[in-house]
């Protein structure tokens, strides 16, 4: 039978992703995509027959109607609006546990986190995603905490630089300090599954870490974009004492610490880089690095 699917925020970049695998899926479930600027939904969703957009902001607590929906798929959104990380957490949480609990038709619940949001501190900006996890892991019948290390697409920006004939700026340091990177596409890939899955012991993992097929250093996604671009950016590194410098100048003074706390978790020896390693919970992607950085590149070539 075919499902009903809400997604919220619509708008982030595995939401939208997602979206467009569960269309394109022989399954045909119903796919209600919530925005909060309804005027910023991609064209190629609005003329399908089986999606609707509607209206609805996170952060400000909106009462959701999930009503006639069977799973839905959260990706708390970070935000930059001035509200302290932990209470918009806590807010936007409280407003998707709310309105599964006045859905009864609701089954599952597919929660975007992060690797390593389980820690209760050191993880900078990812207390989003431990606080969500918390409020929401027994919000539904079934909950699929989804667990992605840092996205290929992340690299977007700099990627353009390259190809510009600009620097490469990296946070990682050392260069060759190998981390997981995954590309969208198999977060979506896992999302879209683990939404439409009807097996019987469904879905099998409480809780997934999404990593690529290997690990990569910056050195290596230095020599991928030579090979997307032809041009090989020269390495600038950001070490961990110029990271507050490097992220002032691209977001609200606020939220710097967080980004920091973030990275400097991330590097050699700290509390993120025990979680890099491929186990029993841990789904390895199929697209690697220089196919990923190819895909981001051909949408603007
Ligand atoms: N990026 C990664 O590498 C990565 C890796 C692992 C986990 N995660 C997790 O994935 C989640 C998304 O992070 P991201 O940085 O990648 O963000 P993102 O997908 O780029 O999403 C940001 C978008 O969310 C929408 N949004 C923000 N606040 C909203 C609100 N109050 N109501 C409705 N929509 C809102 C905005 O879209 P509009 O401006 O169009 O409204 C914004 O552009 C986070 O929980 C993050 O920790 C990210």
């Amino acid at each position: 039978m075919p499902s009903h699917i809400t997604v919220l925020p619509a708008s982030t970049v595995a939401g939208k992703a997602t979206i467009r695998l569960l269309l394109a899926s022989e399954k045909n479930p119903f796919v209600r995509a919530i925005y909060r600027d309804p005027s910023k939904v991609p064209e190629e969703f609005t003329k399908h027959p089986r999606f609707e957009a509607v209206k609805g902001d996170v952060g400000a607590g909106s009462p959701f109607d999930f009503s006639g929906s069977d799973a839905i798929f959260y990706i708390p959104p970070p935000t930059f609006d001035g509200k302290d990380t932990a209470e918009f957490a806590t807010q936007a949480a409280n407003g998707v546990a709310d309105a599964i609990r006045r859905a009864p038709s609701v089954k599952r619940l597919i929660l975007h986190s992060a690797v390593g949001a389980h820690h209760d501190s050191g993880i900078g900006v990812l207390r989003l995603n431990h606080i969500s996890d918390r409020i929401l892991e027994t919000a539904a019948p079934e909950v699929v905490i989804v667990k992605p290390c840092n996205y290929i697409e992340n690299w977007t920006r700099a990627l353009k630089a390259v190809q510009q004939g600009s620097s490469l700026e990296s946070t990682f340091s050392p260069p060759d300090f190998k981390m997981p990177l995954v590309s969208i596409l198999d977060v979506a890939e896992y999302c879209a599954k683990a939404l439409l899955d009807e097996s019987a012991n469904k879905p099998s993992l409480k809780s997934a870490k999404i990593f690529g097929p290997r690990l990569y250093s910056t050195l290596d996604i230095q020599d991928a974009m030579e090979e997307v671009t032809g041009k090989k950016g020269e390495l600038v590194i950001i070490p961990p004492e110029g990271l507050a410098e490097y992220f002032d100048k691209g977001m609200p003074e606020k939220y710097v610490s967080d980004f920091v706390e973030l990275i400097t978790a991330q590097l050699p020896g700290a509390i993120l880089e025990r979680e890099y390693g491929y186990g029993e919970d841990t789904v390895r992607g199929k697209v690697e690095l220089v196919d990923g950085l190819r895909g981001i590149a051909a949408q603007w070539i």
